[in-house]
């Protein structure tokens, strides 16, 4: 609605100059033009992308497209237009006046006056052509030319939305926003999928190296986080992080963006589930208020029936199971699995989903795992014979694990003994200073961003929901 104002005020201004002059066309958006109301006459230039053209005898019809939103601009040119330059891929300045369009399609379209070729495209060599529907496998292949299409298009709108939603979600909760760091001597998870990092400068022969101890891009903020809820209450940070797994599967990548929050003077895994369960709800909800042409593109030609899996996602109060009845559970099942489910044993994509399925595919939490099975941090649950640790994992529909937490050990002799257990006592004495100087019972989660966008909008593969992927064996650009 504000935007809109500043449109139609823009359009006004540009109105009032002296009769005598040709008015100067006001720069808008293709997102602007369409959705500002009673422009019907007025003068707009608009920079952009043809996505079609549809030749008739007198007129040629073009689909201007810049990026702000699905739609494009109908901008219609009469026969004294050279329509040789005029060609799908091209980049153009549109120059004319909005008219009443007779079309349903559009409520206005615009009448060219002059339109300028900034670029032309060879449409021969283009890798995409004027009509086709390209699978997203097909795409994929031009990283650096795959943004001009539909999909991608929606899907890096619905992603740039997501971003601002989950801010404004933590903005709105009173959470700080911590920029934590990329480079970090620590392993928070401990499962030594770490990429090293090395000056390319050469060093003197008594230098060790550049940051003189083993440095690494992060695999988690969380650590950093912990250090803030010593000071600040509620906490988040939303940034890349690395794992060097050797994964080429759909959900895996080197590098991907984490949603983290860390929140002090909680006591249960309830609270933590709380805050992860209102986090999805919310910032879907936002951007299927904000974005709804995009998420629709997806859900109908990419993952039909997606819209109703993820409005019965939304409707239902996600389940929880420990992670004993899980396995129970998946004991059970007829299912064959490649991994035999038994206690003690990590879960594996398959059984997430398979438990997923179980749940009626609404999204289940599975808290208290294995103390072996995870990192030093989390809390003891101090049970027996089944040793756990409060940790939560949500499964969901589609994609498996996208939030893993715990409640983290804030009793100083607990955290020794799991240190000394894991040998990391003297690289965490730092760690130990927090439980030593005013601890506090703390917890957390981080959520995968990719998968996040894979849930909502039913993508298959993790690659094309993230700009420049990186995995095994690629890095491309
Ligand atoms: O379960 P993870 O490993 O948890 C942590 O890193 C905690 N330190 C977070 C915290 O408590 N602050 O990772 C969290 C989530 C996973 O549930 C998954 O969604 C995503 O990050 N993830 C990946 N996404 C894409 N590619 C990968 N290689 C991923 N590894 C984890």
């Amino acid at each position: 609605m504000f935007r809109a104002r500043c449109v139609l005020r823009a359009l006004r201004s540009c109105s009032s100059a002296p009769c005598s002059r040709r008015k100067p066309s006001a720069k808008l958006s293709v997102r602007d033009v369409l959705r500002a109301q009673n422009t019907s006459g007025e003068r707009v230039k608009v920079q952009g992308w043809i996505r079609s053209v549809r030749s008739q005898k007198e007129v040629m019809f073009l689909h201007v497209n810049d990026g702000s939103s699905l739609e494009s601009l109908q901008v219609v040119a009469d026969s004294s237009f050279d329509s040789r330059e005029l060609v799908f891929g091209s980049s153009v300045e549109v120059q004319g006046q909005l008219v009443e369009s007779p079309s349903k399609r559009q409520n206005v379209e615009l009448k060219a006056e002059k339109i300028e070729v900034v670029g032309k495209c060879d449409a021969k060599t283009f890798p995409f052509k004027y009509k086709e529907r390209h699978p997203l496998e097909y795409v994929r292949q031009y990283p650096h030319l795959r943004c001009r299409t539909n999909a991608l298009g929606s899907i890096l709108r619905v992603r740039s939305e997501a971003t601002a939603a989950i801010h404004s979600f933590f903005k709105d909760n009173g959470f700080v926003h911590i920029h934590t760091p990329i480079i970090t001597s620590n392993d928070c998870e401990g499962a030594g999928e770490l990429f090293q990092v090395e000056s390319s400068r050469k060093m003197k022969l008594s230098e060790e190296n550049f940051f003189n101890v083993p440095a690494f891009l992060t695999v988690s903020g969380q650590l950093h986080l912990e250090v803030m809820s010593g000071a600040f209450t509620q906490v988040f940070t939303f940034g890349p992080t690395f794992r060097a797994e050797n994964s080429q599967s759909r959900r895996h990548l080197a590098e991907f963006y984490m949603v983290e929050a860390e929140i002090s003077f909680i006591e249960s895994l309830q609270d933590i589930m709380q805050v992860m369960e209102r986090l999805f709800k919310t910032a879907t909800m936002m951007v299927l208020s904000n974005c709804p042409e995009d998420v629709e593109l997806c859900h109908k030609f990419i993952a039909p029936g997606q819209k109703d899996r993820l409005e019965h996602m939304l409707k239902n109060s996600f389940l929880i199971m420990s992670y004993t009845e899980a396995v129970e559970i998946l004991k059970q099942a007829s299912e064959n699995f490649t991994f035999t489910p038994e206690w003690g044993a990590d879960l594996h994509t398959e059984h997430e989903k398979y438990l997923v399925k179980h749940c009626g595919n609404i999204p289940v939490f599975v808290i208290n795992y294995p103390l072996v099975l995870k990192p030093f941090y989390m809390r003891d649950n101090e049970d027996s014979p089944q040793h756990t640790v409060a940790a939560v994992d949500l499964l969901v529909p589609g994609v498996g694990e996208l939030f893993g937490g715990s409640l983290r050990e804030e009793r100083y002799h607990f955290l020794e003994q799991q240190l000394a257990r894991s040998g990391l006592t003297e690289a965490y004495q730092w760690y130990l200073d927090l439980r030593r100087y005013g601890s506090v019972p703390h917890g957390g989660f981080g959520m995968g961003f990719e998968r996040y966008l894979q849930c909502i909008l039913g993508v298959d593969n993790i690659k094309d929901v993230i700009p420049f992927p990186r995995f095994t064996h690629s890095c491309l650009l």
